[in-house]
């Protein structure tokens, strides 16, 4: 039998507060003329020195719940994709769960850069398919504010903290998830990383007197990473679908940088009207650019019934994604 699974309860979280591009030039030498000309970024949103990650993680998914008419107690499984938990484990989507009261989930962090919500919506579809689960809730969060380095003009510009969720479930035959393509280059991990803090830089005066907790990146290595592997995905995605690029009806592509995203456009000749871009409010928010992207597109009613959307993600690891769905909400 072939089992559909669809999204059936989308919602996001932003925080209050938003750094403007004038607010981080008098901090770092940059301007908002550069910034928005290299990045397409405006502002982004900040949470509070005592917000975590699996506050916002929560917030989205309890609008994901009332969304999807569902309760936590019906969650049989979380994934949290996020490169900023909490903390080293517990998993944040423990922490998540007890917030929630999701008493039945099983719980898992991932870490896959910014393409963890599109692994996450991929491992949730195959728990559902093989008969495991009846409903997962897949979240993508990101606190990035607490570790960017505030001093660095090359990456401190570009990141953003939000969440969003979805929940998966089997729906109508034919509509839902209907091909993927993930995969992933290890040889280009140095390119963007957290070096210490885990096993092999744990941390200590020296890691930290070196800076080395904040996020370090060669920006123009994998901006050609991106606009490389983008049409790639995208087109092996398509292909198992058994689609083509002209029966796409809405692009969500990762929020990292507008001139990523145009090259995208570009090379897949889609239309500005049917892209989905909110980077310039938010900067890049990780793993949870995607989701907060697609449930503002959603509430917006740009995507409807019967819709072919094509989600893309890239990021550390180096890895990447991409879903096609037929919506079914
Ligand atoms: O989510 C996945 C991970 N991230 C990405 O996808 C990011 C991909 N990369 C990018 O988006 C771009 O590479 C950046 C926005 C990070 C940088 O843009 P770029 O056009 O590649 O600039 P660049 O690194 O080649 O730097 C050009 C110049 C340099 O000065 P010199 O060496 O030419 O004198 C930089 O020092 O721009 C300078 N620069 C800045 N100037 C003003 C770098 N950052 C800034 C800044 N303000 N914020």
């Amino acid at each position: 039998m072939n089992i559909s699974v669809g999204l059936t309860g989308i919602g996001s979280y932003v925080p209050d507060k938003a750094v403007t591009n004038e607010d981080l030039s008098r901090i770092v030498d940059t301007s908002n003329e550069w910034i928005v000309e290299r990045t397409g970024i405006r502002e982004r949103r900040i949470v509070d020195y005592y917000t975590s990650t699996s506050d916002i993680a929560t917030k989205a998914a309890l609008r994901a719940l009332e969304d999807g008419n569902t309760s936590p107690e019906e969650i049989d499984m979380i994934i949290v994709a996020t490169v900023t938990p909490d903390m080293s484990f517990p998993s944040t989507a423990c922490i998540v769960q007890k917030s929630i009261r999701a008493v039945n989930a099983a719980a898992f962090d991932i870490s896959v850069g910014c393409s963890g919500f599109v692994y996450g919506l991929s491992i949730g579809m195959s728990f559902i398919k093989a008969g495991v689960c009846r409903k997962v809730l897949v979240i993508g969060a990101e606190t990035l504010s607490k570790i960017v380095d505030w001093q660095d003009r090359s990456t401190c510009i570009l990141f953003g903290d939000g969440a969003g969720a979805c929940i998966l479930e089997r729906c109508e035959e034919g509509y839902g998830i209907l091909s993927q393509d993930l995969g992933s280059d290890g040889n280009g991990g140095n390119l963007l990383t957290l070096p210490a803090g885990g096993s092999k830089l744990p941390a200590s005066y020296e890691t930290v007197s070196n800076n080395l907790h904040t996020i370090k990146m060669d920006g123009r290595e994998v901006f050609k990473f991106a606009v490389r592997v983008i049409e790639k995905t995208a087109n092996d995605a398509l292909e198992k679908a058994q689609l083509s690029l002209k029966d796409i009806d809405f692009f969500v592509p990762h929020q990292a940088n507008l001139r990523i995203i145009q090259s995208a456009m570009k090379k897949l000749d889609l239309k500005q009207d049917k892209v989905y871009v909110n980077l310039d409010k938010y900067g890049n928010m990780s793993s949870a650019s995607i989701p907060v992207a697609l449930d503002e597109a959603y509430r917006k009613s740009m995507i409807k019934r019967g819709d072919v959307v094509l989600l893309v993600a890239f990021g550390a690891g180096l890895t990447w994604g991409s879903l096609v769905l037929k919506w079914n909400k």
